[in-house]
């Protein structure tokens, strides 16, 4: 549908066919007996070759094809002269649609820091690593869909703007209608809530687990996709004020079968990647491989399709949080005082003991399980020893915790304990406390960060690159 894309025509035959193409220019270059010029629309990494005839078009009109410009071009479809491609364009007729000034147009055919280019997030799909890696965003998003529809799942799409704080981290951003010059106020001072535009304090979701768990309770097997905000200040490379999170959450599942489930998923979404993104994975696994030219062979990452593949093929190791803490504390890192946290039962792993599991000790993905319920939020299920919880989280070389999950707590006694343990008002939950009261049933769920997964399966480096728009502090551009 639509005119014909860079893709589509790339994979036709060229019989010297008319062709109309339409995208923008990436490098122009003259010859003594040509004008070659590489059209880009997006639909590939690919670029076509136009070529033109010297004299065959004014100096005027060739003068404004300049890198950036957006042209329609017809020709026809020929096969190479030169190497590196099947065919290429011999033009007939040139329109302008867009001249690109070279004096001020920021993207121009050399390399651009990553820095640079997310001061200019407007124009950064323009360039083949960002537009390769949003192809990738898409067909992993794509991807997510049809795993859980092809499993039986129902997409479940709830609130962004919520009453309460999911995670009980209170790291949430305000919803409000209030003037803030003029905050209405109560008899004892406090800002009067009951004026607001909800009647009652309300925020931007951290997570769609609650009202997820309440469509598993119906439905049995739900997912939510969806953007989720934070208002951590965390200025990391893991780290984004606003992300997409993918939540299923489903009835009769217990811990193992949540682990099996997220083990299964991830897979085939790399998988799928792997299949379809070919050809941008493979630019991305060069450009990877371009940056790290200076440095010694033994600090090399792995190649990127290699390390991807090498996750689909072997299974993630599991162990207990209290296994995970027993080999920290054995390790020559601990006992060389080389970490910076102290390592013990009870702590909240830090970045460094998380690493150390993954790319050193096991080299692969690990699943932790049965954390400290302290270190934990308080829908997760409790284990029978009444000190760890049943609490999955899902470690991968170079993210860290891609996948947070558990086991839910069933049972509405021990449920309202720790909602009053850890100081939730219960009045803010009673919905959510009411499914365990009527016909309640184990059930489980996980929450996969997308851009992590966007992350590990580009290779890049930093999180905001591979999102559109990235929020984070001081940050709200574009
Ligand atoms: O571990 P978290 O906080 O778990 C939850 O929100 C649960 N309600 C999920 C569930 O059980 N349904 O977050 C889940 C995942 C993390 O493992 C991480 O991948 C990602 O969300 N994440 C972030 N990604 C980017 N920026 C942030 N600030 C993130 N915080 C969490
Ligand atoms: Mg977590």
């Amino acid at each position: 549908m639509g005119p014909l894309q860079i893709k589509e025509l790339l994979q036709t035959a060229p019989e010297q066919q008319t062709v109309t193409l339409k995208g923008w220019v990436r490098t122009k270059r003259e010859s003594k007996n040509a004008i070659f010029i590489a059209l880009n629309d997006g639909s590939t990494i690919h670029n076509i070759q136009a070529v033109a005839e010297p004299g065959q078009f004014s100096a005027e009109l060739l003068a404004a094809i300049t890198t950036g410009a957006c042209l329609k071009v017809t020709g026809q479809l020929i096969e190479s002269q030169g190497s590196g491609q099947a065919a290429e364009v011999r033009i007939t007729d040139i329109e302008i649609y867009g001249v690109a000034d070279p004096d001020k147009y920021p993207l121009q055919p050399k390399k651009h820091s990553l820095e640079f280019l997310r001061e200019i997030a407007h124009l950064r799909p323009r360039t083949n690593t960002f537009s390769a890696i949003l192809r990738i965003r898409h067909a992993l998003a794509f991807a997510v869909h049809q795993y859980f529809n092809d499993n039986g799942f129902f997409y479940l799409h709830t609130p962004i703007i919520t009453a309460s704080d999911a995670e009980g981290a209170g790291e949430m951003f305000r919803v409000t209608t209030l003037d803030l010059d003029k905050l209405p106020r109560t008899d004892e001072g406090k800002i009067n809530f009951k004026e607001d535009f909800f009647g009652r304090e309300a925020n931007l979701t951290v997570s769609g687990q609650l009202e997820g768990e309440l469509g598993a309770l119906a439905l049995s097997k739900i997912y939510t996709f969806g953007p989720t905000f934070r208002a951590e200040n965390s200025n990391t490379t893991r780290h984004l004020a606003e992300f997409w999170m993918i939540e299923p959450e489903m009835a009769f599942f217990e811990l193992e079968d949540n682990m099996n489930l997220a083990e299964d998923f991830i897979k085939k979404v790399i998988s799928h990647a792997l299949v379809h993104c070919k050809d941008d994975l493979h630019f991305l696994q060069n450009r990877l491989a371009e940056e790290e030219k200076g440095k010694p062979q033994n600090e090399r990452s792995i190649p990127l399709l290699e390390k991807l593949s090498f996750v689909v093929d072997n299974p993630f190791e599991r162990l207990t949080y209290t296994e995970a803490i027993e080999i920290l504390l054995k390790s020559k890192p601990h006992k060389e005082k080389k970490f910076q946290f102290p390592v013990g039962w009870g702590i909240d792993l830090s970045s460094e003991h998380e690493r150390y599991l993954v790319e050193k000790h096991f080299k692969k993905p690990v699943i932790l399980t049965n954390y400290p319920k302290e270190i934990k939020s308080f829908y997760m299920k409790q284990d029978e020893d009444g000190k760890t919880v049943r609490a999955m989280d899902v470690l991968f070389p170079g993210i860290g915790e891609i996948i947070g999950g558990s086991q839910r707590e069933d049972s509405y006694e021990k449920l309202l304990g720790r909602v009053h343990e850890v100081g939730i008002d219960p009045q803010n939950l009673w919905w959510y406390l009411e499914t365990r009261q009527f016909g309640t049933a184990p059930h489980s769920g996980f929450g996969l960060g997308f851009e992590r997964l966007v992350l590990f399966v580009t290779g890049m480096g930093n999180i905001r690159d591979v999102i559109p728009f990235p929020r984070y502090p001081k940050s709200a551009e574009f």
